[in-house]
């Protein structure tokens, strides 16, 4: 600290340190990673669950906790976009006060996709000024993406993640055998945040999708190239967000996917997955690269090729240009005044453009409709 004749100046920087662990059956109550943040012995711990993951795994999860001892309070949580709200956080908190734990020594527990994991990773970051959390994904968005960061939020008037703060996770533990039965749509979801990872960021995998993409899909991740496809996503993830943790810097790679389409998964009518919606935005984005001589013709059939291969492709004929460019519009704001959009140069390489036209957007549209039904 330091003081002047006009007052003082307080500085105090703080890092975030957490451990993202791969590990295997995480509910055999031999198993001590759930316990392994916080106290053991005569302790407690507040469990979120996923409502659907609960129903598959409720014997399991409540005799682990037995076993071990340990006084458990579960709550199973309905997901789903409208569930990310204002309400369900209110509600949580509820709960939670209901279940006094110690500040520090007993960690929330979440279980579940993106939308347990920032609504419960709120709640931690928020009650009692913050108490620790640990993050177990179960669905492939949350494995690859949701849960390895330290983004938590709700939805506020339809406007997504609007309240939020970056609360980093007290360990992070990953079991990719829960994604055996998350259903295909929710698989190839996940998918969609992969691919964008592949064209924004590294070729080696967008070649590995190509060679493998679609029988991992059917093998929901469990085989050997699937489990190369999670590891290096997870990765390139880490490299980028390390640098960049709390986000001082505003143009960021992984906000490809991010910038045309936001929010359209909050919107009643589009009855969009955050990953269908990631994916609109990366083909309109690759198709004005295009258009802007930063990808080559060839490169842009190929994503659309490798898009229709994953069959991840969305419905693409309802394509509204001043929606998309309203989105631009609101994500600018949110970059503090500068468009900042991420667009590919090249697979596997991003460029920033802060110069994009409203007439650009929509004839890019057009030209990926166009594209999409050869
Ligand atoms: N914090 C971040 O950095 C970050 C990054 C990416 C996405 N997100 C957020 O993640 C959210 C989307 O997450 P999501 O796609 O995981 O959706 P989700 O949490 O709604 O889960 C999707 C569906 O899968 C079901 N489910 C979960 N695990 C299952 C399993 N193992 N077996 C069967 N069914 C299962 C759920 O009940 C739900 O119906 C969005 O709100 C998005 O904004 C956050």
């Amino acid at each position: 600290m330091t003081a002047s004749a006009r007052g003082w100046r307080v500085s105090y920087h703080r890092g975030a340190e957490y451990e993202i662990r791969k590990c295997a059956e995480l509910f055999n109550p031999s198993n001590e990673s759930l316990l392994s943040v916080g106290r053991r012995r005569r302790s407690r711990r507040f469990v979120v669950v996923d409502e659907n993951f609960h129903r598959l795994h409720s014997g399991a999860i409540r005799r682990y906790f037995a076993d071990n001892e340990v006084d458990v309070r579960i709550v199973s949580v309905p997901a789903g976009e409208p569930n990310k709200s204002v309400e369900a956080y209110v509600s949580l908190l509820d709960a939670l006060d209901q279940f006094p734990i110690d500040r520090r020594d007993e960690p929330i527990i979440a279980i579940g996709g993106g939308v347990i994991t920032d609504l419960t990773g709120f709640v931690a970051g928020t009650y009692r000024r913050g108490v620790p959390h640990i993050r177990v994904p179960t669905t492939l968005m949350g494995y690859v993406d949701a849960s390895v960061g330290i983004k938590t939020g709700v939805n506020l008037r339809g406007h997504k993640n609007r309240v939020g703060a970056f609360t980093p996770p007290a360990r992070v533990l990953l079991d990719r055998s829960f994604l055996a039965t998350l259903p295909r749509r929710h698989i190839l979801n996940g998918v969609c945040e992969v691919f964008k990872l592949a064209v924004i960021s590294d070729l080696a995998l967008f070649e590995k999708l190509e060679a493998h993409g679609p029988d991992c899909i059917a093998a929901h991740f469990q085989d050997e190239p699937g489990l190369w496809i999670l590891d290096r996503s997870i990765q390139r993830m880490l490299d980028e967000l390390q640098l960049n943790l709390f986000e001082d810097e505003l143009a960021r790679k992984m906000d490809f996917g991010h910038t045309f389409s936001y929010g359209l998964e909050t919107c009643a009518d589009s009855q969009c997955l955050h990953g269908e919606a990631v994916l609109i935005d990366v083909l309109v984005s690759s198709t004005l690269a295009q258009s802007r001589g930063l990808l080559k013709r060839s490169e842009l059939d190929r994503i659309v090729r490798l898009a229709f291969a994953l069959d991840i492709i969305p419905p693409l004929h309802s394509l509204d240009p001043p929606a998309l460019w309203e989105s631009l519009l609101e994500r600018t704001r949110h970059r503090n005044g500068w468009q900042r959009v991420p667009l590919p140069h090249g697979i596997g390489k991003c460029t920033f453009v802060n110069d994009v036209q409203q007439d650009e957007v929509r004839t890019s549209c057009v030209e990926l409709m166009a594209l999409s039904r050869v």
